[in-house]
């Protein structure tokens, strides 16, 4: 007996961890139970889930304006509050939070326990941090990204299509299309479509 529910305790979570293995071989059952897991959180208020894709059991869809798009993968422990779009293809991966107004092209993956936070608390010295007001410009990242484990990227920025964010990077400043950015605060490390060439960036 306790054998058998191990097997399916394991079973079970190893999609929440791994989405994009789910297609390839998850059972009749678990395509069911996730199709009907979609179809309950379609029923909340403030939470659009177009079709395909894979959300974990374990992750967190805060109801508000949760608009994602086609075969999203969003694997256990991530959070999605606030305003987060996405569009098709995007990969959220284990323990990431992303709080809106966050939008996120096609063909994304965000890594494991990235954080994406599209506000600030103000910072005047009139009142206590925990009674500052939220600021707020939110983030955008773009089509074809890859962001790396542990990255950071603050409210305001703009990452550019095709851009790669490297892990444990704080991204704080926009970046432009094709980046390869890194570091603490990330500097461009160098053009993705290049091996070393920082001068196209910036022409
Ligand atoms: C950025 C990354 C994609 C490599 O890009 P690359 O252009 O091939 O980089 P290279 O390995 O040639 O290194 C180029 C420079 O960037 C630096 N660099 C690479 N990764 C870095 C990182 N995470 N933070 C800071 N600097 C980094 C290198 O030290 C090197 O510096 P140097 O020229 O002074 O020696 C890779 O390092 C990375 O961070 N990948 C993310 C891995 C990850 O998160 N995996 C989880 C799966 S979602």
């Amino acid at each position: 007996m306790i054998p058998k529910l191990f097997r399916f305790a394991y079973y079970f979570s190893r999609h929440d961890n791994c989405p994009w293995e789910f297609n390839k071989n998850a059972s009749n059952f678990r395509k069911t139970f996730q199709k009907k897991y979609q179809n309950l959180l379609r029923g909340i208020e403030g939470i659009k889930i177009a079709q395909g894709g894979y959300i974990a059991f374990g992750s967190k869809l805060y109801p508000g304006d949760i608009d994602i798009g086609e075969a999203n993968n969003v694997s256990s422990g991530a959070i999605l509050r606030g305003k987060v779009h996405t569009g098709a293809n995007v990969r959220f991966g284990v323990n990431c939070h992303i709080a809106g107004p966050v939008t996120v092209g096609s063909d994304t993956m965000i890594g494991n326990s990235v954080s994406v936070f599209g506000f600030n608390h103000g910072t005047d010295t009139g009142s206590n941090m925990s009674e500052q007001p939220l600021v707020s410009k939110g983030i955008h990242i773009g089509d074809d990204c890859w962001i790396g484990a542990n990255a950071t990227i603050l409210d305001g920025v703009v990452i550019g299509d095709h851009s790669i964010v490297a892990a444990g990077a704080v991204v704080t400043k926009s970046i432009p299309p094709w980046s390869i950015v890194g570091g603490v605060p990330a500097r461009v490390l160098r053009d993705r479509r290049f091996a070393n060439n920082l001068e196209l960036l910036s022409a």
